[in-house]
């Protein structure tokens, strides 16, 4: 109150008392706006789990940059992804999906040229699995997108990378996709633990 009312008058060194106030405001702005930079790479109203898993690139038969397509050209991971909002699995993109922008684009490159060449013979690029749990697990991508992405208002959908990302890591700046995550059943459940989420067994193991 009083420091208010003194500098709504004086000048001199209450002034400068008032400038360097105002460039600490300035200051604590632009701390705030950093913060609230980095807090958009988080997902809101949710503890991310913990664990590392140092994992190797898997061989593929083409090399599958996610990092041009996800992170330089802002594609999202459903576009390619489909099932995960809506099903157990998320999905590997048909080659028909690759083609809609691959007839036209980077037809000169060898990669795409083979790709074209599955395409041609009718043929899938046979993946290699990155993830995978044992069978007796039961695990649903649906679930967990619906309480993370869709159920969330404050996650914009274009962020469902960060959602991916806890079980998956940074794939969007993958070259070539690998596991980081452990995906065993500490992780789950220290997950399920911190998100209420259920930890009954037979929930995972039906
Ligand atoms: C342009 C299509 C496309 C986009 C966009 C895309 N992916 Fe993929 N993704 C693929 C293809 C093709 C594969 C198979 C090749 C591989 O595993 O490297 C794959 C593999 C994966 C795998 C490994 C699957 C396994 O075998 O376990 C994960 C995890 C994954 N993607 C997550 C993501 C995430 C997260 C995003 C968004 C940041 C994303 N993808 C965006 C096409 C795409
Ligand atoms: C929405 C458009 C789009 C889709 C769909 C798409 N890509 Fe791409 N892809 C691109 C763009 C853009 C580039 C960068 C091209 C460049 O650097 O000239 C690229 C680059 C690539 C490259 C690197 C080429 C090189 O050697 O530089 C590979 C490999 C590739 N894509 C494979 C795939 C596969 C496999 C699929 C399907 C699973 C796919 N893409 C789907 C747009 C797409
Ligand atoms: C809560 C953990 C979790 C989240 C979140 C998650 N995944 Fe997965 N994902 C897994 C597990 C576990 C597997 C292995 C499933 C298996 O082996 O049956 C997997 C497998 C995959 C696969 C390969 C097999 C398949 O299901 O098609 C792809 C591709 C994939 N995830 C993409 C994504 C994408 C894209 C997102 C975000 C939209 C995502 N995942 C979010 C845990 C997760
Ligand atoms: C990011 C935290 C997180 C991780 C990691 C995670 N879960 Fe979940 N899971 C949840 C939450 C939260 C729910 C409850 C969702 C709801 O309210 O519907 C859930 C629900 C489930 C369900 C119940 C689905 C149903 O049919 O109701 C199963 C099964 C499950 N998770 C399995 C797993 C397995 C297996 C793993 C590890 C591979 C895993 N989860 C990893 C947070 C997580
Ligand atoms: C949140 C999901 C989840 C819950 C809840 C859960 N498990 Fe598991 N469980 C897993 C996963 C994932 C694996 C696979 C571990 C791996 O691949 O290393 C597993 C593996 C196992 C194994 C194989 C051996 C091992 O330890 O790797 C047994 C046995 C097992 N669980 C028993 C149980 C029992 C008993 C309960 C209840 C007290 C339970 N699980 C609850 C996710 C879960």
């Amino acid at each position: 109150m009083s420091v208010n009312h003194q500098c709504s008058y004086d000048s001199g060194r209450r002034g400068n008392a008032r400038r360097v106030l105002g460039s600490l405001g300035i200051v604590l702005g632009v701390a705030a706006l950093v913060l609230s930079f980095t807090a958009v790479a988080e997902v809101p109203g949710a503890i991310p789990p913990q664990g590392t898993h140092d994992g190797k690139d898997v061989a593929q038969p083409i090399e599958f940059p996610h990092n041009i397509h996800a992170d330089v050209n802002k594609i999202n991971c459903m576009y390619c992804h489909t099932y995960a909002r809506r099903s157990k699995v998320a999905g590997i993109p048909p080659t028909s999906k690759c083609m809609g922008c691959h007839s036209v684009i980077a037809t000169d490159k060898p990669r795409i040229k083979k790709l074209t060449e599955y395409w041609e013979n009718r043929e899938p690029p046979p993946w290699n699995k990155v993830h995978d749990v044992p069978d007796y697990v039961h695990f649903t991508h649906e679930k967990h997108l619906k309480r993370f992405v869709f159920d969330n208002d404050a996650l914009p959908t274009e962020n469902v990378s960060e959602v991916c990302a806890f079980c998956h890591g940074e794939v969007k700046t993958m070259t070539v996709a690998h596991k980081t995550k452990p995906l065993n059943m500490g992780f789950c459940k220290r997950c399920h633990e911190a998100n209420h989420g259920p930890f009954d067994c037979w929930q995972c193991h039906k």
